[in-house]
């Protein structure tokens, strides 16, 4: 519990904090990572490199620090976080080092403002909501290795099947090298990837929704290469995983973990709606509906460049042919002339009220930023209730609802 002096010092600099929060998240991860270099195996280069990683901690902190009164209220968003930390396998002894260098770092920007007494009590605060964390990550954590088959950290998975899905997504199935029993997981959730590249100096982590129904026998990801573009150079992980793994192939993964996924106790109509590589999940939770809830009415929408980029396209023309209730429409971007799609160009609120059966639905988003606003949007216009609204970002989580 802190005390009321420790809250009032919190509340009052929090929005000096905000105010000056990229300096100090720059300062703060370039002063952690060249004290502790082999943090550099855990936390993702290239978004660093991109600046938006480091935007969603130090924010996370400012955003609990504002609310450390009653913290119970951000736990929904803790859950989230927490998931994707033990995904990473994040540990309780990397808080202090956190914590270290977030102080030094708001001493060093804030310089005066930053005397003794705040310094004290965003140090109070900080361990308050670290506790938090790691807390919940305790328990996430037990959990998995309660579960059959779970385990902790990484785990040798090989690579049974190599399948190429679309012009640049390719599955991969897997299943333990050991043999042993695996455990079962939520559509919807993910694995990180351990990869250990030639010539790279440090091991880099990715995660991936698994894209097929639980207890299929494997696991199975589906991967975008992510080629060079304006946006930025080529993606070290899926150009690897495209070019250097093959059946046979070993890769150390995590357990299952992240809490956007399917309620099957919802018996209401399931709208999945997915641009590009974002039907990972999608796939997952629209294969596990037919299996388990085999009378839910679902609405499978799916918008990709152009046929070549559509993945898993007869797979799912065989769900909707041989399951009445299931219908799915396709929205290509930018279709060749012999393209068959149901919709041209992008998502928009008249074309989704024109195909939405009822309001009173459950929708699944996920896919790019843009899309994802764009189709919340829709989704609101066509009167569904935020709560129904669950989505889902790659990459570090923003808002894509302000
Ligand atoms: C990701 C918050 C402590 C390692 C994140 C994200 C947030 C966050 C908001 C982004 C979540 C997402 O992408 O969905 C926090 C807060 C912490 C904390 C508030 C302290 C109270 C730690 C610690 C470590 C850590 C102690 C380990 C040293 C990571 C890593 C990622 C991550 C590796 C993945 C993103 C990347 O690789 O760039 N954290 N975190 N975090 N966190 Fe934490």
């Amino acid at each position: 519990e802190l005390d009321e002096q420790t809250k009032d010092i919190i509340k009052a600099t929090v929005p000096v904090l905000q105010q000056q929060g990229s300096e100090i998240t720059k300062r703060f991860y370039q002063l952690m990572l060249t004290n502790h270099p082999e943090l550099k195996n855990l936390f993702n280069q290239t978004n660093q490199r991109r600046g938006a990683q480091p935007k969603a901690l130090a924010n996370t902190v400012y955003a609990a620090a504002a609310n450390i009164d009653h913290l119970e209220e951000i736990v929904p968003h803790v859950m989230q976080i927490a998931h994707k930390h033990k995904s990473l396998n994040v540990q309780p002894e990397h808080y202090p080092i956190v914590g270290k260098y977030l102080l030094l770092a708001m001493k060093d920007v804030l310089g005066e403002v930053a005397n003794d007494d705040v310094i004290d009590a965003w140090e109070k605060a900080y361990y308050v909501i670290a506790d938090l964390f790691i807390n919940v990550e305790k328990e996430l954590y037990n959990k998995t290795l309660q579960s059959s088959g779970g385990w902790e950290g990484f785990r040798n998975f090989k690579v049974t099947k190599k399948v190429i899905e679309s012009e640049v997504i390719t599955s991969f199935y897997l299943v333990p090298e050991d043999g042993l029993p695996f455990p079962s997981y939520q559509p919807g959730q993910y694995i990180t990837v351990k990869a250990d590249i030639d010539g790279e100096p440090y091991t880099h982590l990715r995660q991936y929704s698994l894209s097929c129904a639980p207890d299929e026998g494997y696991y199975r990801i589906s991967v975008k290469r992510e080629d060079e573009n304006e946006q930025g150079p080529a993606g070290i992980v899926s150009t690897y995983l495209h070019e250097k793994i093959n059946e046979g192939s070993i890769l150390p993964i995590s357990a299952p973990a992240g809490d956007f996924i399917l309620d099957q106790q919802d018996h209401r109509p399931l709208i999945l709606i997915s641009g590009g590589v974002g039907m990972t999940p999608m796939m997952s939770m629209l294969e596990t509906v037919i299996k388990e809830q085999p009378e839910r009415q679902v609405i499978f929408i799916h918008a990709a460049k152009s046929e070549n980029y559509h993945a898993l396209k007869e797979r799912v023309a065989t769900i909707t042919s041989s399951n009445n209730h299931v219908t799915s429409y396709t929205i290509y971007n930018h279709p060749k002339d012999t393209d068959r799609c149901d919709k041209k160009g992008y998502i928009d609120a008249e074309w989704v009220s024109s195909i939405l059966p009822t309001s009173d639905a459950t929708c699944y988003i996920c896919g790019p930023k843009g899309f994802m606003r764009t189709t919340y949007v829709s989704l609101k216009k066509s009167h569904v209730a935020e709560k129904d609204i669950h989505f889902e970002i790659f990459g570090p989580a923003e808002s894509i609802t302000a």
